[in-house]
């Protein structure tokens, strides 16, 4: 299991969230479930019962993805290499679209490949918890036992069998090399306006993946580009649409954080030659 993660929003559900079991809170759950979004939904049950490492406000981030791409008609599929149990994975499957496969890729039961033991895969519980949890998705999942590092670039797409990817999470090895790998794999199935999700960048516990980034991003970047840091994860898009996807980010925080973004906590820096929204 990855230790020493101590982020209390990645680790305990907010009271507000958590689910009752008497008969008589499934009742007020089922009457929310028809009012509440269905990322926010997603994230309620995968706090409270899926183990893993999600900040809480990412949903937020995902309505953003999910306007944008709606807005922009930007159509792809999901995938993420590093899963775990899943927690991340079923909220960006809960952004999903009807036609759009959701594929989760990780050496699940195969740990001794995990060099780093970042995390611990289990294709058990992540099968239990689709099963129990988010049987409206099952048809759309596919889970791929693969160490990422036998993947090239050139063999992703058919191993994978994904054509384009739209929204990707790479949270699988967390050395410099696994980064690296993973990311020129994200940056050749991503379709154009596509967003990926590199998890623990800047984490002061894995300070392998902020290395491995910014050596992809010398050696091997060919069309990503970061426009967000966000609890713990940096998102990128391709290169050509970084400057319109972060100014519609801006355009939405202001409507839907119109306190917050004022409030000190947000700010812009500058991610190798590109200017970020980053939220501390
Ligand atoms: C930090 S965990 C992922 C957490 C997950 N995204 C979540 O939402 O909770 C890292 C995962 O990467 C997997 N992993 C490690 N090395 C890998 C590799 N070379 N290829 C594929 N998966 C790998 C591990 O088995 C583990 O499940």
């Amino acid at each position: 299991m990855r230790g020493n993660r101590t982020m209390g929003a990645f680790i305990e559900a907010p009271v507000g969230l958590q689910f009752g079991c008497d008969k008589g809170a499934h009742m007020q759950m089922v009457a929310e479930a028809s009012e509440v979004d269905v990322l926010d939904a997603a994230l309620r049950r995968s706090w409270s019962e899926v183990q893993g490492w999600v900040g809480d406000r990412i949903p937020h981030i995902l309505k953003f993805v999910r306007e944008l791409h709606d807005t922009r008609k930007i159509e792809g599929d999901i995938l993420e290499i590093g899963v775990h149990h899943g927690k991340l994975f079923f909220l960006l499957s809960a952004a999903s679209r009807d036609n759009e496969r959701c594929i989760a890729v990780d050496l699940f039961e195969d740990q001794q490949k995990n060099l780093d033991r970042s995390g611990k895969g289990s294709l058990a519980i992540f099968n239990q918890h689709l099963q129990e949890l988010f049987p409206d998705y099952i048809s759309r999942v596919t889970a791929i036992s693969a160490d990422s590092m036998s993947l090239t670039p050139a063999t992703a797409r058919e191993r994978l069998g994904v054509t384009g990817v739209r929204l990707m999470s790479v949270d699988g090895g967390h050395t410099v090399a696994h980064v690296m790998n993973d990311m020129e794999i994200a940056q050749e199935l991503l379709v154009p306006g596509g967003i990926i999700l590199l998890d623990d960048f800047l984490g002061v516990h894995w300070p392998t993946v902020t290395e491995g980034f910014y050596r992809y991003m010398q050696i091997a970047n060919r069309r990503l580009a970061p426009f967000l840091i966000f609890q713990n994860k940096l998102f990128l898009t391709t290169f050509s649409e970084q400057p319109e996807t972060l100014t519609r980010l801006r355009s939405f925080l202001d409507r839907t954080l119109p306190n917050e973004i004022h409030s000190g906590r947000w700010r812009y820096a500058t991610v190798g030659d590109h200017s970020v929204l980053s939220f501390a």
